[in-house]
């Protein structure tokens, strides 16, 4: 029987063990270092005697030890076997995005959230949740209070600017806001009004009420959120809005605030943070969603909790075109972006806080399809089309 070393296996250090971690078929092990050699020795179809002969250096009964405990693991694959067919297609329907987006697709599979999960974040469980809590000891909520971070994130000693409170008028009808959203590349001149930002600022972002999880309040927002650790902060890009400076603020969602992070904002500079795509240096503003991951990791803490992170920035975003659709604005959104410029601009340390998503908003340009509007489809788009399998 032939033996070759899996096509996704990830191997790093952890704690101290070196651990082979092959997906989505293998387990995570610990072994010593030099099993890499090993390995590497079986790179494709090989006879154990053949890598053998390679390795004549190990001696053939710890070679035989290593090779089953590689077998075990998943590390190395027998042929013909289902594993190795699995293994086969695995790498080729990842392709280019291997090793990084199987591994922590993979690893986070069946895995679940961790501490809490059972109750699903609904009050309802959390109450049977505070029920049990409840019967023990008194310390320990006290403890686990003490450990929860901050709901909202401030910044106290920056200049900050008050928002207007009163909202801009949102009685559109929704059947005209959903099917009017569009992803807008092309931006009318002219700043938005300073109440416009606010009200988008605060219906998507800021809370909708309050509510008890046991060991302190958590607060709601127009869109879900998973388990409600509303781990996700907005930063405010600022091109071109009424009585604004340009430059990138926190948006402080339980004061209602702008609170300046740094000052100034090009357009160019705002494209380039966009990875050079040129109109998001034509919007009238750039939204960044940030992560403060210890709120998340606080009650999740495997690693499927970045996954909700993720998650949880969609809902925000569409929660932010139709918000912005619904105030007479184009909105956009982009995953390209440069991370670690824009974590600079938004003053973030980018480890324990983190941009996720950017998105945008200005005026619709009117009467016309704007810049890099896509055409629509014709009769020779559908002739080069596949439409079903
Ligand atoms: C997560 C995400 C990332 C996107 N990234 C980009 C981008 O980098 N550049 C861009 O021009 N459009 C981007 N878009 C917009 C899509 O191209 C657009 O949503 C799609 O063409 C459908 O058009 P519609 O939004 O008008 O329905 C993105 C959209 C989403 C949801």
């Amino acid at each position: 029987m032939r033996l070759r070393r899996s096509r996704n296996m990830t191997c790093y250090w952890h704690e101290g063990l070196f651990v082979l971690h092959p997906y989505p078929h293998g387990t995570p092990t610990a072994m010593h270092p030099a099993v890499a050699e090993i390995l590497a020795a079986f790179e494709d179809w090989t006879g154990r005697a053949e890598a053998a002969k390679a390795l004549d250096h190990i001696d053939p009964e710890t070679l035989e030890e290593a090779v089953l405990a590689l077998l075990g693991a998943g590390a190395l694959l027998a042929e013909d076997s289902p594993e190795a067919r699995r293994d086969a297609e695995t790498a080729e329907t990842w392709g280019q995005w291997a090793p990084e987006a199987p591994f922590f697709h993979y690893v986070t599979q069946d895995v679940l959230l961790g501490r809490h999960e059972e109750t699903g974040g609904t009050p309802q469980a959390d109450r049977a949740d505070r029920a049990d809590r409840a019967d023990r000891a008194d310390q320990v909520d006290r403890a686990d209070s003490a450990a929860m971070p901050p709901l909202f994130t401030r910044y106290e000693d920056g200049p900050r600017i008050p928002l207007p409170r009163r909202p801009a008028d949102l009685r559109i009808p929704y059947e005209q806001v959903l099917y009017g959203r569009r992803t807008h590349r092309d931006f009318a001149p002219g700043p938005v009004a300073r109440s416009v930002l606010a009200t988008l600022l605060a219906t998507t972002f800021g809370p909708v009420d309050f509510i008890d999880c046991g060991v302190g309040g958590l607060f709601r927002r127009t869109s879900p959120a998973g388990g409600s650790r509303q781990e996700i902060d907005a930063y405010v890009g600022v091109l071109g809005v009424e009585d604004v400076a340009p430059g990138w603020y926190h948006y402080n969602a339980l004061e209602h605030s702008l609170e300046l992070r740094t000052e100034g904002l090009a357009r160019e500079r705002a494209a380039h943070l966009a990875a050079d795509q040129e109109w998001a240096g034509r919007a009238a503003f750039l939204v960044v969603l940030a992560a403060r991951l210890e709120r998340m990791s606080v009650k999740y803490p495997t690693p499927r909790g970045y996954r909700v992170c993720t998650l949880n920035c969609g809902h925000l975003g569409q929660t932010f075109a139709l918000t912005a659709t619904a105030l007479g604005l184009g909105p956009a959104q982009t995953g390209a972006f440069h991370d670690t410029l824009v974590a600079e601009a938004c003053a973030l340390d980018n480890s324990g806080h983190t941009p996720l998503y950017l998105l945008a908003a200005g005026h619709p340009v009117t009467g016309g399809e704007g810049r890099d509007t896509p055409p629509p489809a014709t009769l020779d788009t559908f002739r080069i089309t596949r439409l079903q399998d």
